[in-house]
């Protein structure tokens, strides 16, 4: 069945998601899916012409207080459902830009969607390349010192930014497709999470990462933490109504927000 083939990283232990053993595969991508029908409070807004990209804006436009004086830029599959999460970083004092990378053609996993193929056409290293009239954006405006963070594709996204004189720090979240090689080219102080039942980047993964990290000779600032007992998605993608992961949700956004607090100066 195509799911097989094209999901065949993304299965979710049974046993930890309560479901039935014999349900069909699926992407834990698309677990937790946001309730777009609910009625949503939203502190920013859409603007349709962030140096050429759509994106949802948030946070703190004025009134930067000087430590937390940092912009966050968090590339995700599409801005709707991390919205809020945008929002919550925008409290503790940031200004936040979510653009949409995907031109409204985000990843659904509807069956027979072709993986592959969405890929080649929303690579996370060429949207990178293709970002820099934010970052310059950004700087110009109001010389904000800048931040990534990112989550499954975005994960991709914020290290290859982090490979460019852009920004000051990263945080990547169950990152997807990041490999061992990207940590020797990060030029700026990097946090990964990851989820120990992540079956996008393994913890073995994140381990390897780290180890990578720490026998580089030009020491740069990192951190590394997994989460016990979560999924891929954890960090933002989690079930509202299930407080273990909520309170892993909150957790993972603290230690994000305390790292640009201590990186973006
Ligand atoms: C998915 O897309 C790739 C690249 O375009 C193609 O080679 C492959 O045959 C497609 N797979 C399916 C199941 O359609
Ligand atoms: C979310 O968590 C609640 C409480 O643990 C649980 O009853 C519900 O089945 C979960 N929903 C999903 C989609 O897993």
């Amino acid at each position: 069945m195509a799911m097989e083939v094209l999901y065949p990283f993304f299965l979710c232990l049974a046993v930890l998601t309560g479901r039935a053993v014999s349900a069909p595969p699926h992407s834990q991508c698309h677990d937790n899916p946001p309730d777009m029908t609910a009625a949503r409070v939203e502190a920013g807004k859409v603007v349709h012409d962030f140096a050429g990209y759509t994106a949802y804006v948030t946070g703190a436009m004025t009134n930067l207080r000087p430590t937390l004086a940092g912009s966050y830029m968090e590339a995700s599959s599409g801005p709707i459902g991390r919205r809020k999460i945008a929002d919550k970083i925008g409290e503790a004092g940031y200004y936040v830009v979510v653009p949409d990378f995907f031109n409204g053609q985000p990843l659904t996993g509807a069956p027979g969607e072709n993986l592959t193929q969405w890929l080649s056409e929303h690579s996370p290293v060429k949207a990178a390349q293709d970002a820099k009239p934010i970052f310059a954006t950004l700087r110009k405006e109001r010389k904000f010192s800048l931040g990534v963070g990112g989550y499954c594709w975005g994960g991709k996204f914020a290290v290859e930014v982090a490979k460019m004189n852009e920004v000051k720090a990263v945080v990547i979240s169950h990152p997807y497709s990041v490999i061992v090689g990207d940590m020797r080219e990060v030029k700026c102080p990097i946090e990964i999470l990851g989820g120990e039942y992540d079956q996008a980047t393994p913890q073995k993964f994140i381990y390897q990462f780290l180890n990578a990290l720490r026998k580089r000779s030009d020491k740069i600032p990192y951190f590394g933490k997994i989460f016990p007992g979560v999924c891929h998605g954890f960090a933002c993608r989690y079930n509202v109504t299930n407080p273990f992961e909520v309170e892993t949700g909150e957790q993972a956004l603290a230690l994000m927000v305390g790292w640009f607090e201590k990186h973006l100066k």
